[in-house]
């Protein structure tokens, strides 16, 4: 698939069929987040992969919605804040490396033909518990990885013309 494709496939996806997700594309995709860029390369980002029901359960309850609980599989996208690397203004760009981690993770996903949702209104503390994280770690946007049993509407976006600026603002 070209990247535009690619890029135009891969949508939000809250509904899933309980199927199993074959490991050697769970790998793929970790493997996708893994080979992201970051600042410095300094990869402040920890994968935390829940497959067991009882600990997707918990979970659960760090973002109640029934669609999130049918996904076979959640990838929790954690941040080390210490460990990545700050401006000289002191801007620590964890967040940014985390999401280019996870925008690998959902691409790579679509291109296997498994749906993922970006999910980041879940409740920290919740899923701090549930997940036993240790304090210096942040979990910044998780998602469910499964197959698709729901056909997004199509993408909304605003035009080029509204967002591209050209020489100046
Ligand atoms: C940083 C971020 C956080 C998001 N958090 C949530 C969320 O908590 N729950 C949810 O249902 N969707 C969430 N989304 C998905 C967006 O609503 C979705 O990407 C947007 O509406 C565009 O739709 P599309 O992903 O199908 O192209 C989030 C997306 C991003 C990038």
């Amino acid at each position: 698939m070209k990247f535009i494709e690619l890029a135009n496939v891969r949508r939000s996806v809250r509904g899933y069929d309980p199927r199993a997700v074959p490991e050697e594309l769970l790998k793929s995709v970790l493997e996708a987040g893994r080979l992201a860029p970051s600042a410095a390369n300094r990869q402040p980002w920890h994968f935390v992969v829940v497959t067991d029901p009882e600990v997707r359960k918990r979970v659960a309850h760090a973002y109640p919605r029934d669609w999130f609980a049918s996904a076979p599989i959640v990838i929790v996208l954690c941040v080390e804040p210490r460990r990545a690397w700050r401006r000289s203004d002191g801007k620590n760009y964890c967040d940014v490396d985390g999401a280019i981690a996870m925008d690998h993770i959902t691409l790579c996903a679509a291109d296997f033909g498994l749906g993922t949702c970006w999910i980041a209104a879940f409740e920290p503390e919740k899923l701090r518990q549930a997940l036993e994280l240790p304090p210096e770690v942040e979990p910044l946007a998780m998602t469910p990885l499964g197959y698709p049993a729901d056909h997004p509407t199509p993408k909304k976006r605003k035009p080029l013309e509204k967002v591209v600026h050209w020489e100046k603002w």
